[in-house]
């Protein structure tokens, strides 16, 4: 196992069952159609940070209210594509759907963190479900301080003064290919991350190149990058560093972009109606 957890202090405010050995847990007995308390705000910032996803089942939250739940973790701020798909009066909500008879939507069906070619990605996405076929659309979450734990020593040292270039090219592509979402016309510049980072929180390294955005390591080619890029982004794949998500209408789930990697099992067809409503907030420069 590459990650034995240390069980940590129990919760007070609710009861938490791990739902994977590397990473996410579920709370239980929390209703997020109420107000919040200082006391369980803690805990779940708490629940957070050792588990990286957590797993919220039947909630029924009004658009306010999934902000107010989001930003207790963090700065909620718009998601760059949110005019792609809007609730009237939420910009803070994007809206990812799968409509029955239309073709895919925006597939993210690649190891990624999200958004990491801006200079400051974000600390945490949100799904909200609206509509699901369980069994069918499934995200997977793999643990990042887990692939970093895993490297052998040697590795570890080749790739830890390592940077890489992200870039926005990718969403530039998928978005312009279909009919559903918002053509995009301009990108921005690219920026440079460390390959290997530290999380601001806890102190803990992980491994972060990403197959969506990543292009390439500073000073290599993208030629040259391929192999190397291609295997530590496919770190993401051992099967004991993921959770993988079976969704229902009316589950939260929220995870740690600092620690993970996420990707979507495009495994549904034309049939499917798949809605999430998706939060975000902000976070600091990798280092
Ligand atoms: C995202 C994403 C996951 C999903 O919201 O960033 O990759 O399950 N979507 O739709
Ligand atoms: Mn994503």
């Amino acid at each position: 196992m590459d990650n034995l957890e240390t069980s940590s202090a129990p919760y007070k405010t609710f009861r938490l069952r791990k739902v994977a050995g590397a990473l996410g847990a579920e709370i239980m007995g929390v209703d997020l159609s109420q107000p919040i308390d200082e006391a369980l705000k803690a805990e779940l910032r708490r629940a957070f940070l050792e588990n990286l996803v957590l797993v919220l089942r039947g909630q029924r939250m009004t658009e306010r209210q999934q902000i107010d739940f989001t930003s207790v973790f963090g700065t909620v701020e718009q998601h760059p594509l949110y005019r792609s798909a809007m609730i009237e009066g939420y910009p803070d909500i994007l809206v990812l759907e799968h409509k029955k008879g239309q073709f895919f939507n925006g597939r993210n069906d690649v190891w990624h963190t999200d958004l990491t070619f801006r200079e400051t990605p974000p600390m945490l996405g949100l799904l909200y479900c609206r509509a699901a076929e369980e069994g069918s659309g499934d995200t997977l979450f793999s643990n990042m301080h887990a692939a970093y734990d895993a490297l052998s020593p040697g590795l570890k040292r080749f790739v830890e003064p390592m940077q890489a270039v992200h870039s926005a090219e990718f969403l530039r592509a998928r978005n312009n290919q279909g009919s559903y979402n918002v053509p995009i016309a301009e990108i921005p510049e690219p920026v440079v991350h460390p390959v290997i980072r530290t999380h601001p929180e806890t102190g803990r390294k992980a491994l972060f190149v990403n197959g969506a955005f990543a292009t390439n390591f500073v000073g290599w080619t993208r030629e040259e990058s391929a192999p190397l890029l291609k295997q530590l982004v496919e770190m993401a794949n051992a099967h004991q560093r993921i959770y993988r998500h079976r969704w229902r209408p009316d589950d939260v789930v929220l995870w740690d972009q600092r620690a993970t990697q996420h990707y979507v099992a495009i495994d549904y067809g034309p049939d499917v109606h798949r809605r999430m409503h998706r939060t975000t907030a902000s976070g600091d420069r990798p280092f």
